[in-house]
């Protein structure tokens, strides 16, 4: 079998999960998609160019499914729930189209497709609860693409409806899961050598579970697995930035585990843009929560999205992104040009009226704002001395003493790169991350792999600090 994710961590997890569970049931996983007998891909619908890439990707298949009769091709994820029946009419070579909601039902729907050689369809009811409890439930110690890092879910679904946006379309309302189930999921995680949780949730401060006559919030969350022996480092994505209990920050400032970071998006720093983002906060009130999470948590490390050309925007909506984006002092910024999404308000109510030649000039000009506050912010370490956790061996060359690298952002590590015991040489180039979830390279011995060190930073470029030893 062979299993590409395209899109978030949500989705991320999702593969992990689906993997884990095929694998129970006796499939084995390969990296390459020309030996697999099954070809999963979970897709994603955020923006139009998410699903060219897969569209591409299934039509490059259309010719080896005529060759093997008996391989099997399901589309999983968003863009599944999104196209449905579509994909399976378009293009004859898919066998299985399977929503978000319904990946938990994956092995029997390969099953179904080898023995009546029929399509698929696995979708969720626009209307029905996605009861996937299930799914993450059944999750095992081990599925994780690393030992020692885990994403555990706290939420499903998005219920902002921000107009832009097919999330709550594809993925359903928001459900947050029992408090008891992410407690015992967390536990098992670090009973088996998970030392870092990230918290996954669409809007994830708007966790919220009915408990009796209390009310469970991720504050709540946040304190029962702090309590966890062994757990070294916890982490939560993404925050909107409305009904931000300041418990979440006090956590933050007081609990141990807890990492100074935010992943906080902006999107538009017009209020006119916000409003109609339906993002329900103003610029000012945007800055003033950054505002306060800074005098809460001294040093947090704050990141940030932004959509640039969204209908309407003119020069002076554009020029207050670039002002909030200048005022914040981000960390990093993730930058999307606005792709019109069938079924979102946006596109129902508003042309696309921005020119792609303005998206894209406007996309560079916060991307080269963001790389020079990024580069000033990153200089501020030099000399320091922080705390790493290193993921494994750095996946490009980084020239320690050359200024103009050409620099790829580090990704998550896989189990594949945790070197085995006999293959371990003296020292290699490995990459780790800081508490405000800085990229960190460090020239290091492979056994420090997986391991919560102190190192001094030494150099910096806008994306990448790079750190000896202490
Ligand atoms: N739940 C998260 C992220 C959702 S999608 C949140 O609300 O912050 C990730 C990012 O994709 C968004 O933050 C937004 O910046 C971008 N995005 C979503 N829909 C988009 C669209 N139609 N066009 C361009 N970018 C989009
Ligand atoms: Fe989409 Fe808005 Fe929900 Fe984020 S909060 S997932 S941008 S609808
Ligand atoms: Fe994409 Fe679905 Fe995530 S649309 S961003 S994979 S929730």
């Amino acid at each position: 079998m062979y299993i590409e994710t395209m899109g978030c961590q949500m989705n991320k997890l999702d593969s992990q999960l689906i993997k884990g569970r095929l694998e129970r049931l006796g499939y084995t996983f390969c990296e390459k998609a020309e030996k697999a007998g099954v070809i999963i891909f979970n897709t994603c619908s955020v923006r139009q160019h998410a699903e060219d890439k897969v569209i591409s990707k299934i039509g490059q298949l259309r010719r080896r499914q005529q060759q093997q009769n008996n391989l099997i091709l399901a589309v999983v994820g968003c863009m599944a729930q999104r196209l449905g029946n579509e994909l399976l009419e378009n293009y004859p070579q898919v066998d299985i189209v399977c929503s978000p909601g319904r990946i938990h039902q994956l092995a029997e729907l390969i099953r179904q497709a080898r023995q009546d050689r029929q399509p698929q369809l696995a979708l969720n009811d626009k209307a029905e609860l996605h009861d996937l409890e299930e799914l993450d439930a059944a999750r095992h110690d081990s599925d994780t693409d690393c030992p020692f890092m885990a994403y555990v879910r706290v939420m499903r679904g998005c219920n902002k409806f921000c107009s832009y946006c097919v999330v709550p379309h594809v993925r359903g309302g928001e459900i947050s899961r029992p408090p008891e189930h992410i407690l015992e999921e967390s536990r098992r995680l670090v009973n088996n050598g998970v030392k870092e949780i990230t918290l996954l949730g669409q809007t994830v401060n708007s966790y919220k579970y009915a408990n009796g006559d209390k009310t469970i919030g991720l504050a709540d969350v946040l304190e029962m697995l702090h309590e966890i022996p062994g757990l070294r480092r916890l982490r939560f994505v993404t925050s909107y930035p409305r009904d931000f209990d300041a418990s979440i920050l006090r956590a933050m400032a007081e609990m141990p585990k807890v990492c100074e970071y935010l992943h906080i998006p902006a999107q538009s720093g017009s209020d006119k843009i916000l409003k109609a983002m339906n993002r329900r906060y103003t610029a000012a009130q945007y800055f003033d929560l950054i505002d306060r999470a800074r005098q809460i948590v001294p040093g947090i490390a704050v990141a940030g999205d932004f959509i640039v050309g969204f209908p309407g925007e003119a020069d002076e909506d554009f020029e207050a992104s670039c002002n909030l984006l200048r005022d914040v002092r981000y960390k990093n910024c993730f930058i999307f040009k606005y792709s019109p999404r069938p079924g979102t308000r946006a596109d129902d109510k508003l042309a696309d009226s921005i020119p792609d030649e303005i998206k894209k000039q406007r996309n560079r000009i916060l991307l080269d704002l963001q790389s020079k506050i990024s580069l000033e912010e990153n200089q501020k370490f030099i000399g320091r001395t922080v705390e790493i956790l290193v993921e494994g061996p750095s996946k490009y060359p980084h020239l320690d003493n050359n200024k103009n690298e050409n620099e790829s952002p580090e990704k998550q590590p896989d189990k594949n790169m945790i070197p085995s015991p006999s293959s371990v040489a003296d020292s290699l180039q490995l990459v780790g991350r800081s508490r405000g979830d800085h990229i960190v390279v460090l020239q290091g011995a492979p056994a420090l792999i997986g391991q919560i060190i102190p190192v001094t930073i030494s150099r910096a470029s806008a994306l990448t600090l790079f750190a000896r030893m202490v």
